[in-house]
């Protein structure tokens, strides 16, 4: 019987995050079960920092990013016996099941108690789209939006001016990010971890962009890749290609802002499902987006692999930055 559940949101935040929170609080309530937000991930949950959530609790954040519920890392719940503070927290604290909004990280905590035996959901949190099982997770459109305005922004000064532009996208591990804003801003070239370029090979794009007479030349590099933004702007500046160059590192910026529509939808629909899952009696799972379906995905499933952007972009925005 599932009378009390609580939620938490972990590791890195994501906009949407708030979202997904309203939409399981209210669902849970409407069902008659009580909601405890846990807050700083699950640093909070092994402190035991509870709060109950009422209807109103979650009012008027639907289009805030960040996570009200604050989060936090925690690197000592790799510990087993973190996680078994953690569930007697949670058991003195008489919650029936948990809720744990974030990335591949938190789904690995999230599982993590599953295996001790706690009844646990997992909502796929995180701007870098690197969650296996999940078309998209909560975070990813804003992001994606927030950089390709960032990006327009820098094509105008760099036309002016007649430049080329080396811009660092976040991503972790994950070329996603970089690739697809890449593709909707028209980018010369992307650089992500999936796939290596040589830096002769850049040399040769940029100089060849700058010989066909292009008014500026933007590169999308992503923060894994393994040539650096400096690095590639200096080789470029040695290497005389034509334009100047300049640096800009995005950084936690498309961590922020306000929810896009997609992203609220998709949270909103998840944080439903998650609620619905476990009141079923369901656990060890993650919701995700296959298609326009909300479906569930087996967290074992989940956390032994990562998602792999799709490569035949790459070529496709060559093609297109002729
Ligand atoms: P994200 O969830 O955004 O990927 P992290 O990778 O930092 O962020 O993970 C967030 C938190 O999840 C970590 O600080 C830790 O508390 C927990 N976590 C990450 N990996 C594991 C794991 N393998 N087992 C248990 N807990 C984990
Ligand atoms: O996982 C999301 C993410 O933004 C990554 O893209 C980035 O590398 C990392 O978090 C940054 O972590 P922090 O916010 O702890 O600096």
């Amino acid at each position: 019987m599932m009378r009390r559940i609580a939620i938490l949101s972990s590791g890195g935040d994501a906009p949407g995050i708030n979202p997904c929170i309203r939409a399981a609080v209210r669902t849970a309530l409407d069902m008659g079960v009580e909601v405890i937000g846990i807050q700083e991930g699950f640093d909070g949950l092994v402190r035991g920092e509870m709060i109950p959530l009422k209807a109103r609790d979650v009012g008027g954040i639907l289009q805030r990013g960040g996570t009200f519920l604050r989060t936090a890392r925690c690197p000592e719940f790799l510990e087993v016996k973190t996680q078994r503070k953690a569930l007697r927290e949670l058991n003195e604290s008489d919650i029936d099941g948990l809720i744990v909004i974030g990335g591949d990280g938190s789904l690995r905590g999230a599982h993590a108690l599953a295996i001790l035996g706690f009844p646990v959901v997992g909502a796929p949190a995180s701007i870098d789209n690197d969650i296996w099982g999940t078309d998209m997770s909560i975070g990813v459109d804003t992001a994606i939006n927030t950089i390709m305005h960032a990006i327009d922004k820098l094509r105008d000064t760099a036309s002016s001016h007649e430049r080329a532009f080396l811009i660092e996208t976040m991503g972790r591990n994950c070329g996603y990010l970089a690739l697809n804003a890449g593709v909707v801003c028209g980018a010369e070239m992307i650089l992500i971890p999936e796939k290596e370029v040589s830096m002769e090979e850049i040399v040769q794009m940029v100089a060849g962009a700058y010989d066909r007479g292009k008014s500026h030349c933007i590169i999308v590099v992503a923060e894994g890749s393994s040539l650096k933004v400096h690095d590639v702007a200096e080789y470029l500046r040695i290497n005389e290609v034509g334009f100047e160059t300049r640096v800009t590192i995005l950084g936690h910026i498309p961590r922020g802002g306000s929810p896009s529509a997609f992203d609220r939808m998709l949270a909103t629909r998840m944080g439903v499902k998650a609620v619905e899952v476990l009141k079923a009696g369901e656990t060890d799972l993650m919701i995700g987006l296959s298609g326009r379906d909300i479906i569930t995905v087996p967290l074992i499933d989940v956390v032994k692999q990562s998602r792999k952007p799709n490569l035949e972009l790459l070529d496709m925005a060559r093609t297109l930055a002729k």
